[in-house]
């Protein structure tokens, strides 16, 4: 796919799945902002992506620092095409009563509330273009619960949520909202997991452990399966209004039977 001309910002593409990410979106020849806590290791990935790289050191769960981020992508390069919410983080692997009030909100604040403030700059911006993209990085904890780990199935359910309601906002606008929900990958976030609750996550893939290495193809798999790929590699819609589904005309009730 060809995303010439495109511009991209990443939350969490300093390591990980995030600079795949990034990488692949580079490669396919966007511009691209590696936004990340960690200022350095973002500065580290976009060098190695390269030139036509930003770094961005934010903190998503920061209004303001949000919006800047977004602010220094369109003046920089005029635009924001698209938008990857990747930053996040586990958390503490203890049962519901050994989690403390700050585990709780700094889960839901890292993986939930970040997804809200970025998809909002964002959003304003894509609307003004009349196009834009936007993939939310859930996980299959937002889908199945995984024990041990409440506030960050909660906060990915959440995203899943979040991405199902903001897509039905903005679909007639040319802007496409999908999330993506890996199951276990082989990065440093696993090691904020005790052992034995990545054992289980690993133990219910069919596949076992060598389905968890991370490879960028396997990422960009996913997105072709949401439909992500499809959507960047065909027309680039402009106030592009794809016609809402209509309810089909109601048959009539049968005799006898309540309508
Ligand atoms: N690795 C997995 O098994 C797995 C499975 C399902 C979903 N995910 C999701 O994929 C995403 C990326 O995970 P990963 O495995 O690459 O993790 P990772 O720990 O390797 O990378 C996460 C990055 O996010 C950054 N980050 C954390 N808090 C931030 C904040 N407040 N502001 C800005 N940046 C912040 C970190 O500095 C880090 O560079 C996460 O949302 C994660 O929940 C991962």
């Amino acid at each position: 796919m060809s995303l010439d001309k495109k511009t991209a910002l990443v939350t969490g593409a300093a390591r990980g799945i995030g600079l795949s990410i990034a990488s692949r979106l580079a490669a396919d020849g966007a511009r691209v902002a590696v936004l990340d806590l960690d200022a350095e290791a973002g500065r580290a990935a976009a060098s190695k992506i390269g030139a036509g790289t930003m770094a961005i050191a934010a903190d998503v769960t920061k209004t303001s620092e949000v919006e800047s981020a977004v602010s220094r992508v369109v003046e920089q390069w005029g635009r924001l095409d698209i938008l990857v919410n990747n930053a996040g983080i586990t958390g503490r692997s203890v049962p519901i009563w050994e989690l403390s009030d700050e585990d709780w909100r700094r889960v839901i604040d890292v993986d939930l509330t970040s997804v809200f403030l970025c998809c909002r700059a964002a959003v304003k911006v894509m609307l003004g273009q009349g196009a834009g993209r936007i993939i939310n990085i859930a996980s299959i904890a937002g889908k199945e619960g995984n024990p041990t780990l409440v506030p960050y199935s909660t906060a990915k359910a959440g995203v899943i949520g979040l991405t199902k309601a903001l897509a039905k906002e903005v679909c007639t606008r040319g802007i496409l909202v999908h999330a993506v929900a890996p199951a276990v990958i082989d990065t440093e976030l696993l090691q904020q997991m005790e052992k034995s609750t990545v054992d289980l996550l690993v133990s219910k893939i069919p596949m076992g452990p060598a389905a968890c290495e991370l490879r960028a193809e396997a990422i960009c798999e996913w997105a072709e399966r949401a439909g992500v790929s499809r959507s960047w590699s065909g027309p680039w819609p402009r106030n592009h209004r794809p016609p809402c589904p209509r309810p089909s005309p109601r048959a009539p009730a049968a005799p006898g039977r309540p309508s």
